[in-house]
C-alpha cells in the first residue's frame, strides 16, 4: 500500500471526459477538470519509435484524421495528426497527446491519474512498462497514481520496477476470475478494476472485505450502477461522472 494514503477515487472520467471531448487528450482531461472531476483514467501505448502516448486503439483510424497502426507511426508522424475532428468541429486540430504532455498538464491541475498500459495484439508489455514508468514515477505521487492493465506481464514488470508504497497498481479483469487474490497478492494490487455489468455481489463483498479498492468501469447510468454502491464498491469510472455527483459527495472526490 503507499506510504502516503490514497484513498480510493469514487469518480473517475473514462479517457478524459469523453461524453463531452475527444477521448484521450489533453481536451478530454482539461473537460474532465471543468466538470469537477479529480481523476482521470488514460490509456497509454507506445509508437513504433517508443514514444509513450495517450492512445486506446491498436490503430488511428477511429480518433483521428489518419489511417494506420500506431506501431507504424514515429513522433513526426503522429504529431501531424488532428485527433480532435472525428468528435466535434471545436476540438480541430487537437493533437494525439504524448504521455510526457499529459504528466504534465495532469501536475498542473493536481489531478489524480488511472493510467492503464494497453497492450493490444501483438505489442511487447514489458518494453511498454520500461518507457512508460520512469516519467511516470517522476512526474506523480503515490496518492495521485493507480496503474492498472488486463495484461498480467505488464503489471508483475511494474511491480518489479516500483514498490507497493510508491507505485500503486490495479488489477483490471473483464470477468473476475476465481484466484483473482491470489493474482492481485502476486503483483501487491492496490486495487481491482471490474465490468460493473458482470460484476455479482459475492464477489464484490469478498473484494472490500480483503482490503483493495473495487472500481468499476464502464458505468453511465447512476441508477442502474445504485446496487453496485449497496455492495461496496469504491468508485465509477464514467465518459461522463458528472452524472454520478448527485451521490452523497465525499472527501477526495
Ligand atoms: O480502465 C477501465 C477501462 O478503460 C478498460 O477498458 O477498453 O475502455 O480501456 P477500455
Ligand atoms: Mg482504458
Amino acid at each position: 500500500m503507499p506510504q502516503q494514503p490514497l484513498v480510493p477515487p469514487r469518480l473517475i472520467a473514462h479517457r478524459g471526459l469523453s461524453a463531452r471531448a475527444p477521448e484521450n487528450t489533453l481536451a478530454a482531461v482539461r473537460a474532465a477538470h471543468e466538470a469537477g472531476c479529480r481523476w482521470v483514467e488514460l490509456d497509454v501505448q507506445l509508437l513504433g519509435d517508443g514514444t509513450p502516448v495517450i492512445w486506446h486503439d491498436r490503430d488511428v483510424s477511429r480518433c483521428s484524421n489518419g489511417r494506420g497502426r500506431l506501431v507504424d507511426l514515429d513522433i513526426a508522424q503522429a504529431g501531424q495528426l488532428d485527433a480532435g475532428s472525428w468528435f466535434a468541429a471545436e476540438f480541430a486540430g487537437e493533437p494525439m497527446a504524448t504521455l510526457e504532455s499529459m504528466l504534465t498538464l495532469i501536475d498542473e491541475l493536481a489531478m489524480g491519474l488511472n493510467l492503464e498500459l494497453k497492450v493490444n495484439r501483438g505489442r511487447d508489455p514489458e518494453a511498454l512498462v520500461e518507457c512508460v514508468l520512469p516519467p511516470l514515477l517522476e512526474a506523480l505521487p503515490a496518492e495521485r497514481l493507480i496503474v492498472s492493465s488486463f495484461d498480467a506481464t505488464a503489471l508483475t514488470q511494474a511491480r518489479r520496477q516500483a514498490p507497493a508504497g510508491r507505485l500503486p497498481l490495479g488489477a483490471l479483469f473483464e470477468r473476475i476470475p476465481r484466484d483473482w487474490a491470489a493474482r492481485c497478492a502476486a503483483i501487491d494490487a492496490y486495487s481491482v478494476h471490474a465490468d460493473w455489468r458482470r460484476l455479482r455481489a459475492p464477489r464484490a463483498h469478498d473484494i472490500v472485505q480483503s482490503g483493495h479498492a473495487l472500481l468499476c468501469y464502464t458505468a453511465n447510468d447512476p441508477a442502474a450502477f445504485t446496487t453496485r454502491w449497496e455492495w461496496g464498491v469504491h468508485g465509477v469510472i464514467s465518459d461522463d461522472p458528472s452524472r454520478f455527483a448527485v451521490h452523497p459527495p465525499r472527501s477526495g472526490d
